[in-house]
């Protein structure tokens, strides 16, 4: 086969030529002397059509073989046809089989979740998960854009870590030649000191919890976007977390149409988050707020996720909640000078459900402070030494937050549950693909 072969983004640019795409069988049917097969390439999705009057015998038996899965290359001419999906056929007069599938476990009965998530390798075929995946990339990428243009500077964090940053609940252990060493919970204490020394940092990276819960929110590996800026004060931040967010979900809405389609995404839900402001609730009134509409909980308890869903539910576009109570908050916040009970960090929840998709906080700039903390919560004061620095050669203040991928693209692709929103998800049961 000589023709020029192609893939099926760049279908436009060879109308009324004869060409050859290589793929995979993603559907076929039969209809008297005609073989309609679905390619599908990783690009797109192409009807090719097989007319038995028009092709020899060695094509037409090719053809008939065919079976989901089975790798192919198939080559005609290719013709734009408003009524074939896509607005494209290929009209077949070549192919070639690399392999005949025999039994693709995926088929098109309903699997169970738990069998999908065995055959996560293959799943990732689906419309549907490539549909996610594309999402997941070009939010990756508009993220790192985002900071790239606005003079930020990558830091990776390591992944090994000596201390926790999180609460030590949630803390993978790992030996590491005789010592304990951690999975890092979050890069923010790496990025503190990058601060003083670049002005504008960020990371973005696997992050690791041991989440004991089970819950639909929770992986025990995710990926987080974490900006750290010096000089920023609480309010700053508030504007840079809706700043950042209505970036984003604008660039979702403008880069993925087609995706969130086949996703069947409501997207007029998504449009209220691509303007700011976005509302500031301050924690008290938000407990307020949830016992006016029936839930039990008192001042000084943290939000559950259903807490989260009930509170996000009383806004359109994400919520900022304000000025927690420190104690419920990690170590290392900023102190409210108003009220030093309380934190100076946010939760930006996300609506219909998705809950909490950012935390952040202004950190405290105070070596004592900062010392009392780590004794409070059980934290080894050695391992902290260096971190401290930061508060004893040149002290300054900053602020910065994390955001979670999986949470942001869920709520993106509208899908229940974060399993899906990366590509090979780890949970409480699950390690395997
Ligand atoms: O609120 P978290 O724990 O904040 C931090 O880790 C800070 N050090 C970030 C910072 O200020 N630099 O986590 C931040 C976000 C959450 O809002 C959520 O989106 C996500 O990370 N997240 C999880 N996503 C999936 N599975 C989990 N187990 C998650 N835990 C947190
Ligand atoms: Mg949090």
């Amino acid at each position: 086969m000589k023709d020029p072969v192609i893939t099926i983004s760049q279908l436009s640019d060879h109308v009324e030529e004869q060409v050859t795409l290589r793929g995979w069988v993603y559907n076929w049917r039969k209809k008297g002397k005609l073989r309609f097969i679905i390619l599908r390439d990783g690009f797109g999705y192409l009807q090719c059509v097989v007319f038995r009057p028009n092709v020899d015998d060695e094509v037409w038996e090719a053809a008939t073989q065919l079976t989901q899965e089975s790798s192919i290359e198939i080559s005609g001419k290719l013709i734009a046809d408003e009524r074939a999906p896509g607005g494209f056929e290929l009209q077949v007069n070549q192919i070639k089989i690399l392999q005949i599938t025999e039994d693709y476990p995926i088929g098109k009965k309903d699997h169970g979740v738990d069998f999908l998530l065995n055959h996560r390798h293959l799943w990732l075929r689906s419309k549907r998960q490539h549909a996610i995946m594309h999402i997941r990339s070009e939010a990756e990428f508009g993220i790192r854009e985002y900071f790239q243009t606005r003079n930020f500077t990558l830091i990776d964090s390591p992944i090994l870590t000596p201390a926790a940053c999180e609460g030590t609940s949630t803390l993978f252990e790992t030996d590491y030649f005789g010592e304990p060493a951690y999975l890092s919970q979050s890069g923010q204490l790496y990025l503190e000191p990058a601060a003083a020394a670049l002005g504008k940092v960020y990371c973005f990276g696997p992050t690791f919890r041991a989440e004991k819960s089970k819950t639909r929110r929770h992986l025990m590996e995710f990926w987080m976007v974490e900006p750290e800026v010096a000089w920023l004060r609480f309010e700053g931040l508030l504007e840079l977390c809706e700043d950042f967010l209505s970036t984003i979900v604008s660039r979702i809405l403008d880069r993925c149409a087609v995706d969130l389609e086949r996703l069947e995404r409501d997207v007029s839900k998504l449009d209220a988050a691509t303007s700011k402001p976005y509302p500031r609730i301050d924690y008290g009134d938000a407990v307020q707020r949830l016992k006016a509409e029936g839930v039990e909980m008192e001042f000084g308890e943290d939000f559950g996720g259903d807490d989260e869903t009930v509170l996000a539910g009383l806004f359109d576009r994400p919520v900022m909640v304000t000025r927690y109570p420190a104690d419920i908050k990690a170590f290392y916040m900023e102190p409210d000078s108003e009220d030093p009970t309380r934190a100076l960090a946010v939760d930006v929840l996300a609506p219909e459900g998705y809950g909490e998709i950012i935390g952040g906080s202004e950190r405290s700039a105070d070596l004592e402070h900062l010392e009392r903390q780590i004794a409070t919560h059980g934290l080894p004061r050695e391992a902290f030494d260096w971190y401290l620095d930061v508060r004893k050669y040149g002290a300054f203040p900053h602020s910065g937050f994390g955001m979670g991928l999986e949470r942001f693209v869920s709520w993106m692709c509208g899908i229940p549950h974060l399993r899906e929103a990366i590509p090979y998800p780890r949970m409480i049961n699950r390690l395997y693909p």
